[in-house]
C-alpha cells in the first residue's frame, strides 16, 4: 500500500524525515503505524512504541511512561529532564536509529510532547505517529512541521474494493456484493465504522448467512454516527463487563494484575474477545488498554460525575494495596484522589507535588500543593505551595498561603525556611523592599549555625538585586566560610558571587562559580528550587556581557522554553526570551529581536522581576529598528514597571534609555546620558557593563571624549583610553577588540576599523561589524581613497545579513538622496541606460544625466559599476528596483 510505504522510506529513507498520519477517527491510522512499525527490523533500529491517551495526558510525562525508566534522578532542571530521557533513550538503542511512533500525538503531555520534539531533532532518529483530525495539537508536535522535521499524510478512506475483504474477514466467509456495497458506502470507507455496523447487525435477522454467503437486508437511509453506535453497543454490555472497559477507560495503561483484583476474571475475558479492550505486553509489565481510543471517549462520557469518581477512587485503592511500583504510580494515585475528592493524606500529596513540580508542571503541582494544605499539610505544604505560586508569578496568593501558617519563633527550623521563602515572595514578588531589614533583624534570633547561614545567604541575594553589593559579597562570602551551612546555602551563597563577578568584568572567575552552581543542582533543587532563577539570572548576565551569542543559543535551545512554557514557569520562560532577544539584536536580526521582545514583555507583564528588564530589551530591539515611537514607549514601560528591588538591573535600563533617546534623534542627550552611566557603573566597580556602555559612546563617534574623573596627571580619560585601561581588567575577548575599536576611530585609521568589523562578524556580532564598516567607509570618502566602494560592498554584504537595521552609526555616513534621485539612482544600479530611464521617468535623457552625476557624487562614487554596492549599503535599503 502506498501509505505503508511512505511510512517506511520515511524512516529507512536516505532522508530520514519522520512522518505523521492523520484523518478522522476510525479511519485505520493506529493500525496502519503499527503495521509498519512491525515491518522495521530490529537489528537496525531501536524501536519504541507509545500510546497516548486522554488519561495519560493529565501526567507530566504520561505519555511516555513506557518509555522512560522508573526512576528520574532528581535536581534536573527542564532541559536536564529532556536531555536525561534522550540520553536514555540513545543509550538504550546502542547506535542503532532511534524510532519513535507515536499513536494519538495530540494527547501527549506538555513535557512528553517537547521530548518527542528534541528527540526529532537529534540525529540518528526518527518520529512517526498518528493524529486524529479536529483534534488540538500541542505545540511541540505542531512544530515538527514548522521545522520540517516530519511529513504529513493524510489518509484517506478505504476503497470500495478493500471493504468487501474487510467484511469477509470481519465475518468469517464471502459477502454477497450488494450488501458489500451498501456497507461500504454507509461506512464511506471507515473500517471501525463498518465493524461496529456490522456489529450492530449481527444476531439481527437483517444480517443472515445463507448457502455460505452473507447478506445484509437491513435499511439505513443515514449512516449512524460511529460514537452512536458504539454507545448502543457499550449500553448493551452485562454489569461485569461494563466495569472492565470503564475501570481502563479512566485508568489506562492498567497493569492486569491491578484489573484483575477489581474485576472478574470471565469479563476481563470477554471483553478482550468482544475487542473492547486489549493486553499488551511491555518488557515485564502487561498493560490493559482500551482498543479503540473512541470506547473510552464514549465511556467517560456516559458515566455520571459520580460513579466517574467512585471509579476513580476505587483505582487509587487499587493502586494503593497492590503497592506503587513506579514513580509515576505515586503521581497517578495523588491525582486520582484529587480527581475523585478523596485527597486526605498530605503526604502523599505534598511528595506527588514535589514529583510534579521536578517535571515544571506547574498547574499541576499547584493543584496537588493546595490540596496537601486543604488537608492539614501544615507549614511543608505551605512553604511548597508558596514557591510554586511564586514561580508561577502568583506573589500576592502565595503570601496569603504563607501568612496562615505563621509558625512559633520557638521551632526554629520551620521558622527559617518560612522566613526564606515568605522572604522572597515579599522582596521579588511583592517589591517590599523592608523585607531585607525585617529578615536581618530576624536572624538574630536563630541560633543554629546552619538555620543562620540560610537566612544569611538570602539577606546576601537581597541585598545584591538592591545594590547593596558590597554587603551582599560579605554575606556570602561568610556563608561560603562557615562549614555547618548547608548544600542550598552554599550554592545560593555562590549565584550571589557569581553574579557580583560578571558585573565586575570577572567573568572567569563566575563561570566557573556558575558551573559549580550548576553541578550541584542535584542536591539543591528539591531544599531550594528557587535557588534555579538566582542561577540563571548569574548566567544570562555572564552570557550578554561575555557577548557570548552562541552561549545563549545553546541554553536557549537546552532550556527548550516549550517545555518551561506548557508547565507555566513563567519567570523562567521570560527570562530565557529576553537572552534569545538580545542574540538576535546583536546579531541584527531585528525582526526576531523584536518579535521575541514582544513575547517576553507579554510574559512578564504582571512580573515586579523581569517586566523592566524585558521593556528595555524591547526598547532596545525598536531602536535598533530606528522605530523611535516604540522605543521611547517601552522605555516608559520599562519605568512603570521596572521594581526598586531589582535595581542591580539598572545598567541594562539605562543603556537601553541611551539608545532610545539616540534613535529619537537627540544625540547630545544620548551622549551626555551614556556618559553619566559610565560614571555610575564605574562608582559602582561595575566593568563588565562599563566596558559595552563606552562602546556605545564609540558607536555614536564619541571615542575621544573624556570621561571619568581627573586623573593623577591633571587630565582625564578619553573613552579610547578607559576602554584601553578596562580591557585588561574585563576577561574576555570582547574587551581587547572594543578597545582596538575605540583608538582605530580616535586615529580614523579605516584599515583598523574594517579589521575589528572582522572580528565582529566572527563573533556573529553583525550589527557592530556593520557599524564598524560604515565608519571606517566614511572615513575613507572622506579621504577619497579609492578602497572606498570595496567597504561600501562589505558594508552591504553585512547589512545583508541583517534585517531592518538603522542605527546612527549606520545613519551618519548615509547619503541623503531625494526621492526622484532615488527612482533615478535604483533603475541605473540595474543596468537600465539613461534614454530608457529617462522614458519610464518622463524626463529628459540630459535631466537623468545630472540627476546621476548629483548622486555619484553625494554617494562617492565614480560610476554605475558601484552604484549597486552603495545604494545596498545605505541602511534600510536593499538596491531594489523600486517599481
Ligand atoms: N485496512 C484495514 N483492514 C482491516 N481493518 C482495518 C483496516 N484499517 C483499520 N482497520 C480496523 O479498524 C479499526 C479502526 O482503526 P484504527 O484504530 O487504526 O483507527 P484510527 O484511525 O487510529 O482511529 P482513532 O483516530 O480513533 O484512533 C481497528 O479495529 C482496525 O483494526
Ligand atoms: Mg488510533
Amino acid at each position: 500500500m502506498d501509505e505503508l510505504n511512505r511510512l517506511l522510506e520515511a524512516v529507512t529513507g536516505e532522508a530520514g524525515r519522520g512522518l505523521f498520519f492523520s484523518g478522522s477517527a476510525g479511519i485505520g491510522k493506529s493500525r496502519l503505524l503499527r503495521e509498519g512499525v512491525a515491518t522495521l527490523p530490529t537489528d537496525r533500529f531501536a524501536i519504541w512504541s507509545i500510546a497516548a491517551s486522554a488519561t495519560t495526558a493529565a501526567l507530566p510525562f504520561g505519555g511516555l511512561v513506557q518509555v522512560l525508566p522508573a526512576e528520574q534522578p532528581q535536581g534536573l532542571s527542564p532541559a536536564g529532564v529532556l536531555r536525561w530521557a534522550l540520553n536514555v533513550l540513545q543509550q538504550q538503542a546502542a547506535g542503532r536509529r532511534i524510532v519513535l511512533a507515536i499513536d494519538d500525538a495530540h494527547l501527549l503531555d506538555p513535557p512528553s510532547a517537547a521530548l518527542v520534539h528534541l528527540v526529532a531533532r537529534a540525529e540518528n532518529a526518527t518520529v512517526v505517529g498518528t493524529l486524529r483530525d479536529g483534534e488540538q495539537i500541542p505545540l511541540p508536535i505542531r512544530a515538527l512541521w514548522t521545522d520540517d522535521l516530519v511529513e504529513h499524510v493524510e489518509l484517506s478512506p478505504m476503497p470500495q474494493e478493500e471493504t468487501a475483504d474487510l467484511l469477509t474477514a470481519i465475518l468469517g466467509g464471502p459477502v454477497d456484493a450488494g450488501s458489500a456495497d451498501r456497507l461500504g458506502r454507509l461506512s464511506a470507507g471507515n473500517p471501525l465504522l463498518l465493524r461496529e455496523l456490522v456489529h450492530a447487525a449481527s444476531g439481527s435477522a437483517e444480517l443472515k448467512r445463507t448457502y455460505g454467503i452473507w447478506k445484509w437486508t437491513g435499511r439505513l437511509e443515514l449512516a449512524p454516527s460511529l460514537t452512536d453506535l458504539i454507545d448502543t453497543r457499550v449500553g448493551k454490555l452485562t454489569d461485569g463487563v461494563r466495569a472492565v472497559v470503564e475501570l481502563v477507560a479512566f485508568g489506562e495503561p492498567l497493569g492486569l494484575h491491578l484489573l484483575k483484583q477489581a474485576a472478574a476474571q470471565a469479563d476481563v475475558e470477554t471483553a478482550e474477545e468482544r475487542g473492547l479492550i486489549a493486553v499488551i505486553q511491555h518488557d515485564r509489565r502487561t498493560d490493559v488498554r482500551l482498543a479503540h481510543p473512541l470506547y473510552g471517549e464514549v465511556m467517560r462520557r456516559r458515566c455520571p460525575v459520580s460513579r466517574t469518581r467512585r471509579l476513580q477512587a476505587h483505582l487509587a485503592e487499587l493502586l494503593e494495596q497492590v503497592g506503587k511500583r513506579r514513580r509515576d504510580d505515586l503521581l497517578r494515585v495523588a491525582v486520582w484522589r484529587l480527581d475523585s475528592g478523596t485527597a486526605q493524606d498530605p503526604g502523599l500529596l505534598v511528595d506527588a507535588a514535589v514529583q510534579a513540580f521536578t517535571r515544571y508542571d506547574v498547574p499541576l503541582a499547584t493543584r496537588l500543593a493546595r490540596a496537601a494544605l486543604n488537608a492539614d499539610g501544615g507549614s511543608d505544604a505551605a512553604e511548597l505551595l508558596a514557591t510554586i505560586l511564586m514561580f508561577a508569578d502568583r506573589p500576592d496568593e502565595a503570601i496569603e498561603v504563607l501568612d496562615a501558617v505563621t509558625p512559633e519563633p520557638g521551632d526554629e527550623r520551620r521558622f527559617c525556611r518560612w522566613l526564606t521563602v515568605r522572604g522572597m515572595v515579599s522582596y521579588w514578588g511583592l517589591s517590599q523592599e523592608s523585607t531585607v531589614e525585617e529578615i536581618a533583624s530576624r536572624v538574630e534570633q536563630l541560633t543554629d549555625s546552619a538555620d543562620r547561614s540560610r537566612v544569611h545567604a538570602f539577606e546576601a541575594i537581597m541585598r545584591l538585586h538592591r545594590l547593596d553589593t558590597s554587603t551582599a559579597v560579605r554575606l556570602s562570602r561568610q556563608v561560603l566560610d562557615r562549614p555547618a551551612a548547608g548544600v542550598a546555602s552554599r550554592e545560593l551563597a555562590r549565584s550571589t558571587i557569581a553574579y557580583v563577578q560578571a558585573a565586575q568584568g570577572e567573568l572567569t572567575r563566575s563561570g566557573t562559580a556558575i558551573a559549580q552552581v550548576h553541578s550541584a543542582a542535584a542536591s539543591w533543587r528539591t531544599d531550594m528550587p528557587y535557588l534555579q532563577l538566582a542561577l540563571e539570572l548569574a548566567r544570562g548576565t555572564r552570557l550578554m556581557l561575555t557577548g557570548d551569542l552562541a552561549g545563549i543559543d545553546a541554553i536557549v535551545a537546552d532550556e527548550f522554553a516549550d517545555l518551561a512554557g506548557a508547565g507555566d514557569f513563567r519567570l523562567g520562560t521570560g527570562y530565557l526570551a529576553i537572552l534569545q532577544a538580545y542574540a538576535a539584536r546583536l546579531r541584527g536580526q531585528s525582526d526576531a529581536a523584536m518579535r521575541t521582545s514582544l513575547g517576553a514583555c507579554a510574559v512578564l507583564a504582571t512580573s515586579r522581576v523581569y517586566a523592566g528588564l524585558a521593556q528595555a530589551e524591547r526598547a532596545q530591539s525598536a531602536a535598533l529598528r530606528g522605530d523611535a515611537t516604540q522605543a521611547v514607549a517601552a522605555m516608559a514601560e520599562a519605568d512603570r514597571t521596572h521594581a526598586p528591588g531589582m535595581a542591580v538591573l539598572y545598567p541594562w535600563l539605562e543603556q537601553a534609555r541611551g539608545a532610545s533617546l539616540a534613535a529619537s534623534g537627540d544625540l547630545p542627550g544620548a551622549v551626555k546620558h551614556l556618559a553619566d552611566l559610565v560614571d555610575r557603573l564605574r562608582s559602582d566597580g561595575f566593568a563588565g557593563h562599563e566596558v559595552h556602555v563606552l562602546h556605545d559612546l564609540v558607536r555614536l563617534e564619541q571615542a575621544g571624549m573624556a570621561v571619568g574623573p581627573t586623573c593623577s596627571d591633571g587630565g582625564r580619560r578619553t573613552v579610547a583610553q578607559r576602554l584601553a585601561e578596562l580591557s585588561e581588567r574585563v576577561d574576555g575577548v570582547l574587551p581587547p577588540l572594543l578597545a582596538r575599536h575605540a583608538r582605530a576611530a580616535v586615529t580614523d585609521d579605516p584599515t583598523d576599523l574594517l579589521a575589528v568589523a572582522d572580528d565582529y562578524a566572527a563573533l556573529e556580532l553583525t550589527v557592530y561589524a556593520a557599524e564598524a564598516t560604515s565608519q571606517a567607509v566614511q572615513r575613507l570618502r572622506r579621504q577619497h581613497s579609492a578602497a572606498a566602494n570595496d567597504a561600501r560592498e562589505r558594508l552591504a554584504g553585512l547589512l545583508g545579513r541583517c534585517d531592518l537595521i538603522r542605527t546612527p552609526a549606520l545613519q551618519a555616513g548615509a547619503p541623503v538622496l531625494t526621492e526622484r534621485e532615488w527612482q533615478v539612482a535604483r533603475l541605473a544600479a540595474h543596468g537600465a541606460p539613461s534614454r530608457a530611464i529617462a522614458e519610464r521617468l518622463y524626463l529628459s535623457a540630459r535631466t537623468v544625466e545630472n540627476h546621476l552625476q548629483r548622486i555619484y557624487a553625494k554617494l562617492g562614487v565614480t560610476g554605475r559599476a558601484e552604484l549597486w554596492a552603495a545604494l545596498r549599503a545605505i541602511p534600510g535599503h536593499d538596491g531594489g528596483d523600486g517599481s
